[in-house]
């Protein structure tokens, strides 16, 4: 663990470094409790410095065993901290160091560490300080070559990042395998794995008609988990290919699964490692939800050879760079693939239950951040996300062929370079004349903007307008702001929900259907109305923004019932449940208002709508999104209370229906991943569990558990076992999941799921969380089992808040056990204390106290003390 007071990094301050390396050379020789790694690297200095300043190079954990300019042994340096002070006596030199580290004690999961038995890397950001001294920053970029030599039996594939260029034995029953990446990369995405693994071959012709070897490496016993990824993986080469005109660029792309991971996986070039639980997945264990998963994150890492490795970051403030433009990418390949509106539904839906809480949150950031303390506490939703919207709105800004000509310029100008954002967005300027100054505050200004919205008719007149207003509240840091460019994208519709034409006098472009914003007023007069209409407005989520417009509800109903765009459709729908719950919130009433029920009657009839779609809008708003909207004082019982009357009204109302439904929705078919069929499955889940949600509903558990046991695919058997774990049938419920272990304990994915699946579960206490991590298949360090047990916790709004309020205090001290193994997960989870200052007084004291108490008791790593210094502040 890094154990000095942290140091607050600025974009302002950056600079370039003052030497260059060219070439990075590498020996890793791993041993049984220590790696010796030889490393050679051919610097040069940096022509705009002057003189010959001393190279300082960054060093964690290293244990010299010797260093050398060329052929000079160095005797004299400085290793303090974590950096590593030489003196060169020339511009351009060979430094050389020879040193030891222990892989087999790295429990932070960065630099070279054992998953297992398998030896693997994990280096973004800044882990490849903990392999060999380096300047590591992304705008440091080097050709590699990586020699690994280890035991042949108990290591048989070597592998690193590049071609393949030598392989051989070596004495002691060892033996060795030299890698070459002709692509000059900076050090983050360096990656090398040492491992008994099994591979699974395929290939890939690319556009020009090269042959792409495709290896996907697994633990044996994973070894039949590997097929969809690489289906996953040929179709993104391809789309990749046909959308954006990128090829594969190396002979060889490798995909390795590891059980011990910090995040879903990593883009190492040519190398990409995954977490398994990212990568794995056959019909038996993996649900719907999974391989939708799995095949945007193999999307996601593999578009970012491009978009991320041929042009890459100049500093980790520029991170939004690529990952924002990477997740915008696989975000159009999942649309691609299977439904458009399904998958804006899902991201808004993400964005809102966990991007608008963090904005609205003492850890707010900009999308370009202009600070940080530990940059791993800035892979977040922000930067990713909200990153992706930001691209987005430019993409709807600028028009499809303007915006793919601007990436078209951007990976021809800057390949091989590390750039900033500044640079991708010039070049969408440049290719399509638009001026985005002041759009570029969507990178700069933290915080979500809101957007108020008033409407006025003139019978007379035959005029109809509207007047928007947009404001951001200071987040910490930032207390002046400016109003942003806020694509609207909008419809005016007839009661009927025809679209009817648009004649106004605002920057309303016909052919996108987008109103510009950029004013912190603007009123914008539309002509020829007969009638008042109705307006469908921010279609598609055009811009991630709060709307306050007070609408007639008649108005709601019209969108949420016919409006064309179908995002509207859920959107209109969803704002209906949630005044309504907002309502029954402030009133205390357990009564759910009519309307409620009016739009379920409708879409339950509704013959148009897909299975999925209507599955989206017959789903309530989260406790999470009600936390979000009340903003303060809020009192997380009264919200329970409120949503889950809501929530049995709806399963009681329309029980016959939901029976119906659950029993007309049932497939023999063998298991097909697609959206028409994952519509399907959801939409059964969805009717069988509000069906089963009443009291005492034998029939329905009947109907549950059946589901379950007959299940020959996980989506049907987790849609049963959730249905009656989430009802009041404890019994039922605990037999049901002692089975679901007994048959799979083998199976680490579903010991995942079956960890999940409790701690996500109703009713669940600190007591049962306790004894889930005494199990004996939990393992305190192990991301996954730690995520599926107390990140299911945390994000399970009602067992977290519940009456007692002693999660707080349990899940404080869980973090300070984590924080002395993996600094960077145990940071993950003050998300649930932070926004304290929500809640209402008592329950925000609590969750202080905790805060508190991670701060006060003993040494914390920077990760955990950044976030929790901000959260108290
Ligand atoms: N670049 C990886 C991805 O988004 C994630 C790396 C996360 N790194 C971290 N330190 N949290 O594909
Ligand atoms: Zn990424």
């Amino acid at each position: 663990m890094k154990t000095e007071t942290p140091v607050t990094i600025r974009l302002k301050d950056y600079k370039q470094p003052d030497y260059w390396i060219k070439n990075t050379k590498l020996v890793i020789r791993i041993f049984d409790d220590y790696t010796e790694v030889l490393s050679e690297l051919s610097m040069v200095k940096n022509e705009s410095v002057r003189g010959l300043p001393a190279l300082v190079l960054d060093g964690v954990d290293q244990q010299i065993q010797s260093l050398a300019f060329d052929n000079f042994v160095i005797t004299e340096y400085d290793y303090s901290g974590e950096q590593l002070t030489v003196q060169p006596t020339a511009d351009e030199f060979v430094f050389k160091a020879v040193t030891h580290i222990e892989p087999e004690k790295n429990t932070s999961l960065e630099g070279l560490y054992k998953s297992g038995s398998t030896y693997c890397t994990q280096c973004e950001a800044e882990g490849f300080r903990k392999i060999t001294f380096y300047l590591d920053r992304p705008d440091v970029m080097a050709t590699f070559s990586t020699r690994i030599e280890a035991d042949k039996s108990r290591f048989p594939v070597l592998l690193a990042n590049g071609n393949p260029v030598e392989a051989g034995d070596l004495d002691s029953d060892r033996h060795f395998a030299t890698w070459e990446d002709p692509f000059v990369k900076p050090a983050y995405l360096f990656a090398a794995v040492a491992g008994d693994l099994v591979r699974k071959d395929d290939s890939f012709t690319t556009c020009s008609g090269r042959e792409i070897s495709l290896r996907i490496f697994a633990e044996p016993h994973n070894a039949h988990k590997t097929d969809f990824a690489m289906d996953a993986l040929k179709r993104s080469m391809r789309w990749d290919e046909e959308k954006y005109g990128r090829e594969y660029d190396l002979d060889i792309f490798m995909i390795v699964a590891s059980d011990y991971f910090n995040m879903g996986a990593m883009e190492n070039k040519g190398l990409n490692i995954f977490n398994s639980a990212a990568v794995l997945a056959n019909a038996d264990t993996a649900s719907d939800d999974r391989f939708e998963r799995i095949e945007a994150i193999v999307a996601h890492e593999y578009f970012h050879n491009w978009s991320g490795n041929r042009v890459t970051c100049r500093d980790w403030f520029q991170l939004s760079l690529k990952e924002g433009f990477t997740v915008y990418r696989d975000g159009q390949f999942t649309s691609d693939m299977h439904d458009a509106t399904v998958k804006r539904i899902k991201d808004v839906r993400f964005l809102k239950n966990t991007q608008f809480p963090e904005d609205n949150g003492p850890n707010a950031h900009p999308v370009q951040p202009q600070e940080y303390m530990e940059i791993n506490n800035f892979y977040t939703v922000t930067v990713y996300e909200k990153g992706a919207e930001v691209v987005g709105m430019i993409h709807t800004l600028v028009g499809d062929e303007q915006f793919h000509k601007g990436a078209d310029l951007y990976f021809e100008r800057f390949d091989g370079m590390a750039v900033t954002t500044n640079d991708f967005v010039a070049c969408m300027e440049e290719v399509s004349g638009m001026d985005l100054t002041q759009f570029k505050r969507w990178y700069t200004q933290a915080g979500t903007p809101l957007v108020k919205v008033e409407e006025r008719y003139d019978a007379e007149q035959q005029q109809y307008s509207l007047s928007f207003s947009q404001s951001l509240k200071t987040t910490p840091g930032q207390s002046e702001k400016l109003p942003m460019v806020i694509p609207v994208k909008m419809a005016l519709l007839n009661d009927a929900g025809d679209e009817l034409s648009i004649d106004c006098d605002g920057n309303f472009n016909p052919e996108t259907r987008v109103l510009t914003l950029t004013e912190a007023e603007t009123t914008v007069t539309f002509s020829n109305l007969a009638a008042k209409p109705v307006p469908s407005l921010f279609r598609d989520f055009s811009a991630p923004v709060r709307v306050d417009f007070n609408q007639a509800e008649g108005d709601i109903f019209t969108l949420a019932t016919k409006d064309s765009n179908t995002y509207n459709r859920f959107d209109a729908a969803q704002k209906i449940y949630l005044d309504a719950l907002l309502g029954m919130i402030s009133s205390g009433s357990e009564a759910t208002p009519a309307i409620v029920e009016q739009v379920v009657e409708a879409t339950l009839a509704d013959e148009s709508l897909s299975h999925a779609i209507k599955a989206a809008l017959l789903t309530l708003p989260s406790y999470q999104m009600l936390v979000d909207n009340i903003q303060q004082n809020v009192d997380a019982e009264l919200i329970v209370k409120a949503r889950d009357a809501m929530r049995n009204r709806i399963a009681e109302q329309f029980s016959a229906q939901w029976q119906q439904l659950a029993e007309q929705l049932a497939s023999a078919e063998d298991y097909q991943f697609n959206a028409q069929e994952a519509g399907r499955r959801e939409l059964q889940g969805l009717a069988l569990g509000y069906f089963a949600l009443m009291t005492g509903n034998s029939t329905a558990l009947n109907a549950a558990e059946a589901l379950y046991r007959a299940a020959h695919n996980q989506t049907d058997r987790l849609n049963g076992l959730r249905a009656v774990v989430n009802s009041t049938n404890r019994s039922r419920a605990n037999a049901m999941l002692n089975h679901f272990y007994d048959s799979w304990k083998d199976d680490t994915q579903m010991v995942e799921t079956w960890f999940s699946m409790q701690s996500a579960s109703d009713g669940v206490s600190v007591d049962s969380i306790s004894a889930l991590m005494q199990h004996e298949a939990f393992d305190i360090t192990n991301p996954n089992k730690v995520r599926s047990v107390l990140g299911g916790f945390i994000s399970n709004f009602k067992s977290f808040h519940n009456s007692a309020g002693d999660a707080y205090d349990f899940v404080a001290e869980k973090i300070c056990e984590l924080d002395a193994l993996n600094p960077q997960m145990a940071s993950r989870f003050v998300v649930s204390l932070e926004n304290w200052k929500v809640f209402s007084e008592k329950r925000g004291a609590l969750m202080k106290a905790a805060l508190e108490k991670i701060l006060n008791s003993g040494q914390r790593s920077p990760d955990v003390l950044e976030k929790v210094q901000k959260a108290l502040a």
